[in-house]
């Protein structure tokens, strides 16, 4: 699905059709280059020599209305719910290794196994053992009877959280979910290393301040000026399960896929692309949105979504574009491409997820993005969506 137009970076091509996400920007030299990338499936060096971030990590873990994950009677206190706990079950299938700290394994023995009998079998279909890696953090003693070292592999370590994830990545691991307690969550979050949370609330008080928190002081990235991205708010019950994305690449996904539902949204044309594009300011807010031909026959997304801002709103310099294809740089239309758009507003980040093809007009837009010193994201996972959305103008000639 080689659609890159520049022979310049045969590398990255490669990275796009093994469906990478890349990262191009400018080199010292002021060129251009693919800087760095992040693999979204598995671990894999990049062009410097580092390790991708290829392991997603989601932090999962109940609270009360009060912040407490659980009380001090010295028993486990049940947070969820029947139908909670069974999701939990589910996420718990889908992933590599559950991670708790000794205090939960001293506090509430968990066996911290995949419990459904289906999903166990599907694992085993699947080629994988019946439960994920066990893996509990403790530099002391834990007991020898503990209730996870009965059902599957476990794995009992310590370090620092970089460390601990270098040695599950070496194992094979690429979904890592945590579980707790408040010591090991505070210390994932602050490392910065998370890309999901997943917060159940529950309707009550535990209402005495010597219970474990969900977190612990530390010093986070997510502060009232660098919002995390909430991705859903359910229901389960009388619990609510909120999902907020804490990762640049797990946030990218998110409002991709958004700059891809909006493009559904664009009136049909044989002449032109259907394209979604959304605007989102440095502390995550989504501050303008815009579809092909929203306001007029011409409009381009990404033209539409700037002109709902001033020109010189201060947010524009920080602020991230999505688009669900590359700006264009030659347009028919109109004098100003969505690349110059983009450059005249300060907009220092681009993020789209299809290389415009050379139907209509042939696009440079990304190399002169990049060429101009904005940090350009490809993330290539959505391209059959928007073939979807395009198919008509995709089709060949005499179709
Ligand atoms: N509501 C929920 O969803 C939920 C989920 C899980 C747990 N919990 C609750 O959380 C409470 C436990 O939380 P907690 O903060 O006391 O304990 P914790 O976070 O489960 O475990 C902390 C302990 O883990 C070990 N540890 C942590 N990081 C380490 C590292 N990097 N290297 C080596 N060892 C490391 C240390 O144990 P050593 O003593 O061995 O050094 C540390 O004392 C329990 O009450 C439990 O019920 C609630």
């Amino acid at each position: 699905m080689s659609h890159w137009k520049s022979p310049k970076w045969p590398f990255v091509d490669a990275l796009v059709a093994r469906n990478r996400a890349v990262v191009l920007g400018p080199d010292s030299s002021g060129g251009v280059s693919a800087v760095r990338y992040v693999a979204l499936t598995s671990p894999e060096k990049d062009l410097s020599g580092r390790i991708g971030d290829t392991m997603y990590v989601l932090l999962s873990c109940a609270i009360s209305l009060d912040g407490y994950l659980d009380d001090t009677s010295g028993e486990r206190l049940v947070l969820s719910n029947a139908a909670d706990l069974d999701r939990v079950d589910a996420e718990r299938a889908g992933v590599d290794a559950i991670l708790v700290g000794a205090g939960t394994v001293r506090n509430d023995n968990p066996r911290l196994s995949v419990r459904s009998p289906a999903r166990r079998a599907a694992r085993e279909a699947a080629g994988k053992p019946a439960t994920p890696l066990k893996v509990v953090l403790s530099n002391g003693d834990l007991p020898q009877d503990a209730a996870f070292r009965a059902d599957g592999e476990s794995l009992v370590t310590g370090g620092s959280v970089d460390e601990v994830l270098a040695r599950l990545a070496a194992r094979g691991v690429t979904r890592l979910m945590v579980e707790g307690g408040g010591r090991v969550l505070t210390a994932f979050l602050a490392s910065g290393r998370v890309d999901e949370l997943q917060l159940v609330i529950a309707p009550f008080f535990v209402g005495d301040r010597a219970a474990p928190r969900f977190v612990h002081d530390g010093r986070f990235r997510w502060h009232k000026d660098h919002r995390a991205t909430l991705a859903a708010v359910e229901p389960i019950g009388n619990v609510v399960l909120h999902r907020y994305l804490l990762g640049e690449s797990a946030v990218d996904g998110h409002w991709l896929a958004h700059a891809v539902a909006l493009s559904r949204r664009c009136p049909p044309s044989t002449t032109a692309f259907s394209v979604g594009a959304v605007i989102v300011d440095a502390a995550g807010e989504r501050i303008a949105w815009g579809f092909s031909r929203e306001t007029d026959e011409t409009v381009h997304a990404e033209e539409s979504a700037l002109a709902k801002l001033a020109a010189d709103d201060p947010r524009l310099a920080g602020a991230t574009i999505y688009s669900s294809m590359e700006p264009c740089s030659t347009r028919k239309s109109r004098p100003l491409s969505c690349t110059r758009l983009i450059l005249d507003a300060g907009v220092r980040r681009v993020v789209f997820a299809y290389r415009e093809p050379s139907t209509f007009v042939v696009g440079e837009g990304a190399e002169q993005l990049a060429a101009a010193g904005v940090t350009v994201v490809e993330r290539p996972e959505l391209v059959a969506e928007v073939r979807e959305v395009n198919a008509t103008q995709l089709a060949p000639p005499g179709r």
